[in-house]
């Protein structure tokens, strides 16, 4: 536990970005991260250092049963990895269905993988709806919507907010209703930005969990093979520290190793 999960109604936004920053921040604060890729393009591999050629992967296997913790991999970042695999897209689209027909194919691996109380899973999704999102969301501690900072998304902020953008279902309404919103590619001298960012803060309150401006140091980092958190002094970096300062603060506390009971500090004092 828990299971944070970076979604979006839309591409493109930075999900990818965030949730493998986010992931190697918690990390470096000595938390143990599990990132988890739900989305068939197969990138938070690349955004944590793993190889280009690299094809295997969790979701990619889950057809043939494969156990989920032979699909781990290391990464640099002190994160274990379960990479998407690389699937065409019939392959992608026939997963989709294993997924609708089955959801417990992917929530019963995952369930186990939240069984360790330590455990952060930080999960990065496709845009917009997905079987595999709607198999994890009863499993779901957190959502965290990423949004740009533009006029499609400020459309979009208002069902963010009120907790109809994962549809109209008891689960989808009840998690949706948890959701925070990470405001990213802001560019606060210029008016549209800063105006959907202002009607960010009414919409979303407290909910409105980080705001991270727009750097080209997320492109190029990406390019050099270095996560932005990496690169120290940027705004980026300044900002993802600060969103995922929040994130751990909205979690809490690390859950105390399974075996630690009160019982046993009693017991140890006598
Ligand atoms: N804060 C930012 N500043 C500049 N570029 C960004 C920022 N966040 C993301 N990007 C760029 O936007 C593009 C989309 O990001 P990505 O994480 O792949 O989005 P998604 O996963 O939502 O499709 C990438 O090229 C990424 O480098
Ligand atoms: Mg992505």
């Amino acid at each position: 536990m828990p299971l944070v999960a970076f979604v979006s109604p839309k591409g493109g936004v930075g999900k990818t970005t965030l949730a493998a920053n986010v992931a190697a921040l918690l990390a470096a604060r000595g938390r143990d991260v599990l990132a988890l890729d739900l989305d068939p393009q197969n990138a938070l591999r690349l955004h944590l250092g793993r190889s280009l050629r690299e094809e295997d992967g969790f979701l990619s296997g889950l057809s043939r049963g494969a156990a989920w913790h032979t699909a781990l991999r290391p990464t640099s970042y002190g994160i274990s990895l379960l990479p998407f695999g690389a699937v065409e897209p019939r392959q992608a689209m026939e997963l989709g269905r294993l997924l609708t027909d089955r959801p417990e194919a992917l929530s019963g691996p995952v369930r186990e993988m939240l069984a360790d109380a330590r455990r952060i899973i930080v999960v990065d999704t496709p845009p917009g709806p997905s079987p595999a999102l709607s198999a994890l969301l009863p499993l779901l501690d957190l959502p965290v919507v990423v949004l740009l900072a533009d006029g499609g998304s400020a459309s979009l902020i208002p069902r963010i907010a009120d907790g109809s953008f994962l549809g109209r279902g008891t689960m989808a309404t009840r998690v949706a209703g948890q959701a925070v919103l990470a405001l990213n590619q802001v560019e606060v001298d210029q008016p549209l930005s800063s105006a959907v960012l202002d009607m960010a803060r009414t919409s979303m309150g407290s909910r409105l969990l980080g705001v991270i401006g727009r750097d080209l140091a997320v492109a190029e980092g990406l390019a050099d093979r270095r996560l932005p958190v990496e690169m120290h002094g940027t705004r980026a970096a300044e900002d993802l520290a600060l969103l995922a300062e929040a994130l751990l603060g909205r979690l809490g506390p690390p859950a105390l190793p399974p075996h630690h009971s009160l019982l046993q500090d009693w017991a140890g004092r006598q």
